[in-house]
């Protein structure tokens, strides 16, 4: 209940300035006021500095079914970012058993994940987005399909990844213990224009993180569909220690059967735009 009505007073905050720019529209963020960082913690990891995040946070259409979504789902499927540092969350005790686990980052609308959820029940999945919307749309759907292997956090990757998952570590005979099966990254917003790349997701430093959190002989499977950042994802990770690219330095391959195509893809599609499917294997 008192996270119930924590969540609620985060969603009232959320609502007056919530949506992820599209595409075409990313701008810089314009510079935040003490009352604007206020309002938008969470996402605010240092109160006083600013990060350069991947996303802003925009005012967008909330509709009444999403709201309660939220009212009515979130203590079923929502996880909020609350481990101390060094203290991450026993997902075997949020989820009710030990079963190998697949994150999927910036999942949008959850049409991919409520697709893997239902077609791997054998697995549990954690989402992760900002756009409350997408994250209302995902509850009812959900909620409709009576999932029991998924959960979501309303909050930033990096954070959540960084305070809420656990590294996987060595047990004394070399051993993996812990760890992620799987991290997917469907097209990560682009951020086209030069002066914006450095928000780009795939960095040196966030491709580590992920690395740190997949178990040995786990997957890190990315899709985009410009250009320009699948070469940035090849620069970043073809160099990343830990990583292996299945098709080769520079490679990509067909998609996948477990990722569905998304509205998002087919609309790319249709704009005569190409996709690549990155994958890479963990080998420590
Ligand atoms: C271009 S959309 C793609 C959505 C979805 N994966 C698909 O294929 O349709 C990128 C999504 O990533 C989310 N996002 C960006 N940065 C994020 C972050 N640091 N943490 C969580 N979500 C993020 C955005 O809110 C947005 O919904």
């Amino acid at each position: 209940m008192a996270d119930e009505k924590k969540h609620g007073a985060r969603l009232m905050a959320d609502r007056k300035d919530n949506a992820t720019p599209s595409a075409s529209d990313q701008e810089d963020e314009p510079a935040a006021s003490a009352r604007d960082r206020l309002e938008r913690k969470p996402y605010t990891s240092e109160p006083g500095r600013r990060a350069i995040r991947s996303f802003v946070l925009r005012q967008g259409r909330f509709s009444e079914a999403q709201q309660r979504a939220f009212d009515l789902q979130w203590p079923q499927y929502g996880l909020d970012c609350i481990a101390a540092e060094g203290q991450p969350r026993d997902f075997d005790a949020t989820f009710g058993r030990s079963a190998p686990r697949v994150l999927e980052i910036g999942f949008g609308n959850g049409e991919a994940l409520r697709y893997a959820a239902a077609h791997d029940p054998a697995r549990d999945y954690i989402g992760i987005e900002v756009h409350a919307p997408g994250v209302g749309r995902l509850l009812n759907a959900l909620a409709e399909d009576g999932s029991r292997n998924v959960r979501v956090y309303h909050h930033d990757a990096v954070e959540v990844l960084t305070r809420d998952i656990a590294p996987a570590t060595l047990d004394e005979g070399g051993l993996d213990e812990g760890g992620l099966d799987e991290i997917r990254i469907y097209f990560p917003d682009p951020w086209h224009k030069k002066r914006h790349h450095k928000r780009r997701l795939l960095q040196p430093e966030f491709a580590r993180l992920l690395v740190s959190r997949l178990r040995d002989g786990g997957r890190l499977h990315l899709a985009t569909d410009w250009q320009d950042y699948a070469e940035q994802m090849w620069d970043v990770l073809d160099a990343t220690p830990g990583l292996r690219n299945r098709a080769g330095l520079r490679g990509h391959v067909p998609r996948p059967e477990w990722r569905p195509q998304t509205h998002f893809e087919s609309r790319g599609q249709r704009l005569g735009h190409g996709v690549w499917d990155l994958l890479y294997d963990v080998r420590r």
